[in-house]
């Protein structure tokens, strides 16, 4: 991958929900440039294994688990999901020594956490683990899933994400009659605070501009946080349920990238209703993917971009965010998160 790619590492990833994977299974994800298989062994532990054979390049979630190894589809070579090292080549006869094992793989580290699950990626290649930091925790993710969507979004992953924190475009991009309009716009302040490794708009009572948390009932409070590499998260809370909407934002590659949206709750009313609700939540997310296709247009001449104070202060910490984690990880220091508390003020 170009350098110009411009992906974190040395970060966990979020790699899909627990039951994505089926044990004695294998499905391909393509994260920040590298292909990769993520299996479920019989006894149920993960592993993920860079998915494109030595040999002549077939994808390994294409061929089968077989005890301690994947095999490939094409001429059957067997690597260890452990060590990703190379146990048999079948075509070799008896009397033709090879130091199999001499062929490897690259393996990356999984960790399933309730339900979700986290692949890290590290810059070095040859990095096999353990992983210095622990994946983001959110243990409210432990039951099913209410709501589950997903998309590909046809930009860079910094595209995508500024785009998900960016509060002046709800009015314009998200207009509707059950959600809100131009006119019902108005002056927020909101505070924000430094949060491990990305920041939280603290919890607050939500605009009263916006019809879909009536429904909820009683009087919810919300925290958003966001943390990188593209997570972002929303906690309704009312009385002493709870939804969260999770949200991971991950590159695919320089150009394309995935979003996930998925709803975990307590509250009977959202899961009752989640069958109805489906079609709104998804509407949102297409609705920003189709501006991305239309920011592409523009883009594709590489022009300067603006981002101002305070509505784009959010962008301007997430690369900030950024470029300090990638500096701390080649100094082999500490992360200091760059932001400060404060009061962001903007219209929508
Ligand atoms: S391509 Fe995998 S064994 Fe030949
Ligand atoms: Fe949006």
């Amino acid at each position: 991958m170009k350098p110009s790619a411009d992906f974190v590492f040395d970060i966990w990833y979020f790699a899909g929900l627990s039951p994505d994977v089926k044990r004695g299974k294998m499905v391909r994800r393509e994260i920040a440039g590298e292909p990769i298989t993520l299996g479920r062994q019989e006894n149920g532990t993960l592993f993920a294994i860079r998915d494109i054979c030595p040999h002549r390049a077939a994808p390994f979630s294409e061929g089968c688990i077989k005890g301690g190894t994947v095999e490939c589809p094409y001429h059957g070579w067997r690597f260890g999901i452990e060590d990703g090292a190379c146990k048999e080549i079948p075509a070799l006869t008896s009397d033709q020594a090879m130091e199999t094992e001499k062929i490897k793989v690259r393996t990356f580290p999984v960790r399933e956490e309730d339900q979700l699950i986290w692949v890290y990626i590290a810059s070095d290649k040859r990095f096999v683990g353990p992983p210095p930091i622990d994946p983001p925790s959110f243990p409210f993710a432990t039951s099913k899933a209410t709501m589950d969507d997903d998309l590909i979004l046809n930009c860079h992953v910094d595209h995508a994400v500024i785009g998900l924190m960016d509060p002046a475009h709800g009015p314009y991009v998200h207009r509707q009659w059950w959600w809100r309009s131009q006119k019902s716009m108005h002056e927020k302040a909101k505070r924000f605070e430094p949060r491990e490794r990305g920041f939280a708009m603290a919890a607050h009572t939500p605009s009263s501009n916006s019809f879909a948390y009536k429904l909820l009932g009683g009087k919810p409070i919300t925290e958003i946080t966001f943390q990188l590499p593209g997570i972002r998260t929303e906690e309704i809370k009312v009385g002493k349920k709870t939804l969260l909407s999770f949200t991971a934002v991950t590159p695919i590659n320089e150009n394309h990238t995935h979003i996930r949206q998925i709803f975990f709750t307590d509250m009977w009313l959202i899961k009752f209703l989640a069958p109805l609700l489906k079609p709104f939540a998804q509407k949102f997310l297409r609705q920003d993917a189709d501006m991305v296709d239309l920011q592409q247009m523009g883009l594709k001449h590489d022009p300067t971009l603006l981002l101002i104070e305070d509505s784009d202060t959010q962008a301007k910490w997430y690369h900030a965010i950024k470029r300090e984690w990638t500096k701390s990880r080649d100094e082999g220091r500490d992360f200091k998160n760059p932001v400060k508390v404060k009061v962001l003020k903007w219209r929508s």
